[in-house]
């Protein structure tokens, strides 16, 4: 099978990795990739919000399959024109990508559905904004409609903070504040059947101990030896299976990967919110403890037979990710660094602990930052301690300036705290 992922970050390093070392796959692309994945698949160029430029690639490469990375081009319709071209692509439909790209339009999905969200208004003048603030009081919870790359949520005790950032966005979602430890769940849908995968835990602020701002993430681990072992079945019978349903009911089939953020609150699990791609870094812990060869199970949701795909076999050791970042992330990260310690990470600590990368480009022989999430140092264990272990000596291999990382990242579940 020849593959082709659009996407360059390390989520789609993930992806290629796994691909890569799955016997089915006999070609495999990545467009644009970055310098890591350069390493497991041949790169393309591609302008990866181009629909058209996609597709005209898939077919150049003769693609059995297309895979689409990230939210932007997933929103876009990327998918939609590469189906157009009659190529298998696992992605939902712009259509349905709206799911991630409104967070007013998942809100009315999840309505539909019967699924548990936390209460919500959407507004766009700033007397709505107060009203809304006012009824739900402090912790404020403001979301910026549209797309924002996992920084479009303020969530503060500060009122005046709260309302800037409603006032700063065109329309905004102001909801009611959830506690609890938050999960992320994935699942693979043809937009019919739909297949769990096993939870994991991301770590969204910038600093240890949960301070700082949110970020796309800076750290994951699987499994998650605190969850209730019913959480899944629990997941998919009243958030997963009901929101496919209710998609295919509209008219706007989903299939690809459905990402669940949920709340476990002492009232129960509720949606925090949807994403219709991978999610970034949950993907790596995810990925490095399935067994199942991946080609076949994104094919089968691409060509709607998942139904016959074989239940999901996975590894009975622990992943922990930690993502190393740049100077100055989230707000105006610096790039162009030169980063050092790669090749003693694959002589001394492969294949427990590896190095996926997220924003990087080759310069010559060196390699250096090209964003704001740089590298996620991934490592597997037979427990969680252990795997954190790895990765963070690894980590400690890595040289760039400025860089900066989470101590923390799964470290109270490390000692079942
Ligand atoms: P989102 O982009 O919707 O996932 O929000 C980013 C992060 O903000 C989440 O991972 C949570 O940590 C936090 N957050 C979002 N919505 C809520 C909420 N209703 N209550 C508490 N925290 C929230
Ligand atoms: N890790 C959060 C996300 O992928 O949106």
């Amino acid at each position: 099978m020849k593959v082709l992922v659009i996407g360059g970050g390390a989520r789609e390093h993930a992806l290629c990795r796994s691909l890569s070392l799955d016997p089915d796959v006999n070609a495999l692309y990545c467009a644009p990739g970055n310098a890591g994945i350069a390493e497991v698949a041949e790169l393309r160029p591609v302008d990866p919000l181009d629909g058209a430029a996609v597709a005209r690639l898939a077919t150049e490469l003769r693609a059995d399959l297309v895979v689409v990375g990230p939210e932007a081009p997933l929103v876009a319709g990327v998918a939609d024109s590469v189906r157009a071209a009659r190529i298998p692509v696992f992605g939902p439909s712009g259509e349905a990508a709206r799911l991630e790209g409104s967070k007013a339009f998942a809100k009315d999905v999840m309505a539909g559905a019967g699924v548990p969200t936390a209460r919500s208004y959407v507004c766009t003048t700033p007397d709505e904004v107060d009203e809304a603030l006012d009824a739900f009081g402090a912790p404020y919870v403001v979301k910026d409609d549209g797309l924002a790359a996992g920084k479009g949520v303020v969530v503060t005790e500060d009122r005046a903070a709260a309302r800037a950032h409603a006032l700063s966005c065109d329309r905004v979602v102001i909801e009611e504040f959830l506690d609890g430890p938050e999960v992320s769940l994935f699942a693979i849908t043809d937009g019919v059947t739909v297949l769990p995968l096993q939870p994991a835990q991301d770590f969204k602020r910038a600093l240890d101990g949960d301070a700082g701002p949110n970020t796309g993430g800076m750290g994951a681990y699987s499994p998650l030896p605190w969850a209730d072992p019913k959480l899944v079945d629990e997941v998919m019978a009243s958030v997963l299976q009901p929101t496919v349903d209710e998609l295919r009911r509209r008219g706007t089939p989903f299939s690809g990967l459905l990402y669940a953020g949920l709340a476990i609150t002492s009232r129960g699990v509720r949606v925090i919110e949807f994403n219709a791609r991978f999610g970034d870094p949950e993907t790596q812990v995810v990925l490095a403890r399935l067994r199942t060869p991946l080609a076949s199970v994104l094919l089968n949701s691409a060509n709607g037979t998942l139904d016959a795909q074989a239940p999901l076999v996975w590894r009975e050791d622990a992943a922990v990710t930690v993502v190393i970042a740049s100077h100055n992330y989230p707000e105006t990260p610096r790039t162009g660094d030169p980063i050092t310690g790669l090749a003693d990470v694959a002589e001394q600590d492969a294949p427990y602990a590896y190095v996926l990368h997220a924003g990087t480009r080759s310069e010559g022989d060196a390699v250096v930052s090209a964003g704001g999430r740089v590298l996620s140092v991934t490592a597997t264990g037979s427990d969680l301690a252990q795997a954190r272990e790895r990765a963070y000596k690894a980590v400690a291999r890595i040289g760039l300036d400025g860089s900066q990382y989470r101590t923390d990242i799964a470290a109270k579940a490390a000692e079942h705290r």
